[in-house]
């Protein structure tokens, strides 16, 4: 049996960065000086999230917990500026670990909207990026679709600006976009998808095609993973989205030649790793 690893796999460069910048601000901060925070887990991984934890990152759900004078770690996927607003007047400390390609996508929405263009965000309505982006802008110049259902009421709008969530499908924005020309007159599509997200997907779309199983490996709650995990599954009905190697079940491996390896934009290369070794000790 031979294992085979998507060539653009595991972390992504936001990710990296986000996880740098925490780790620092936890290795300078004297311990019990001042407490650090996040909004939600810092990425979409349960291990990752526990480690940090264990160092003494805090995360909340609701910044009313976060204590006046403590330091707060905006996540890759950016956050709203009334929340930053609201932090900066508690004496709270930001490190930015916004993803720059996050950051674009927040931009692009802005100069659209001073255009005179209705925004369309096209991506998972309550994912933390589609929030940060969609308050970029007057929430009635602004508005989440997220699939079909979504486009009832943007049929009157003459200009319309699209921006996409970066880890969104390529067939997604397509689709989505066909329909939105055949109702508006004006149609800008600022195409937002990271790099790292696209080179991803076309790994996974590839190598899905040549293995008999495929096993994407990253959190549930992570929107990159589950999009890989999709691209996979429509050329390889035998895909698997797994959190860790427990998640295996031996009978998926049953009479295969091939397994290919995908890890979401979370997912430590270690994780990646100890799930080849371990397929690889199941056949020797
Ligand atoms: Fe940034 Fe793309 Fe990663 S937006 S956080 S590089 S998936």
């Amino acid at each position: 049996m031979e294992v085979e690893i998507a060539e653009y796999s595991g972390y992504c460069f936001g990710v990296k960065r986000a996880l740098k910048l925490a780790r620092k601000a936890l290795s300078e901060n004297v311990p019990g000086m001042k407490k650090i925070y996040t909004l939600g887990s810092i990425i979409h991984n349960p291990g990752v999230v526990k480690e940090l934890s264990d160092k003494g990152l805090i995360s909340v759900r609701d910044i009313k917990d976060i204590e006046d004078g403590s330091i707060f770690v905006v996540r890759s996927h950016g956050m709203s500026p009334a929340i930053i607003d609201a932090l900066e007047k508690k004496d709270v400390k930001i490190i930015d670990a916004t993803c720059p390609f996050v950051k674009k996508a927040q931009s692009r929405a802005r100069i659209l909207s001073k255009k005179g263009f209705h925004v369309v965000v096209i991506g998972d309505k309550d994912h933390p990026e589609v929030c940060g982006i969609r308050e970029q802008v007057d929430s009635l110049d602004i508005s989440v679709v997220s699939g079909e259902d979504d486009l009832e009421g943007l049929e009157g709008k003459k200009k319309i600006g699209i921006v996409v969530q970066t880890t969104q499908t390529m067939e997604k924005l397509k689709h989505l976009s066909c329909r939105l020309l055949e109702s508006t007159a004006e149609l800008y599509i600022a195409n937002t998808i990271c790099d790292t997200t696209r080179n991803r997907q076309d790994s996974v779309r590839k190598l899905s095609e040549r293995v008999d199983v495929m096993l994407v490996v990253g959190g549930k709650n992570s929107a990159n993973t589950t999009h890989l995990a999709d691209i996979s599954r429509e050329k390889n009905p035998n895909t698997f989205h797994i959190e860790s190697s427990s998640d295996i079940k031996i009978e998926w491996l049953k009479n295969t030649r091939k397994i290919g390896i995908s890890g979401g934009a979370s997912t430590p290369e270690k994780d990646i790793l100890e799930i080849k070794g371990m397929i690889e000790g199941i056949k020797s």
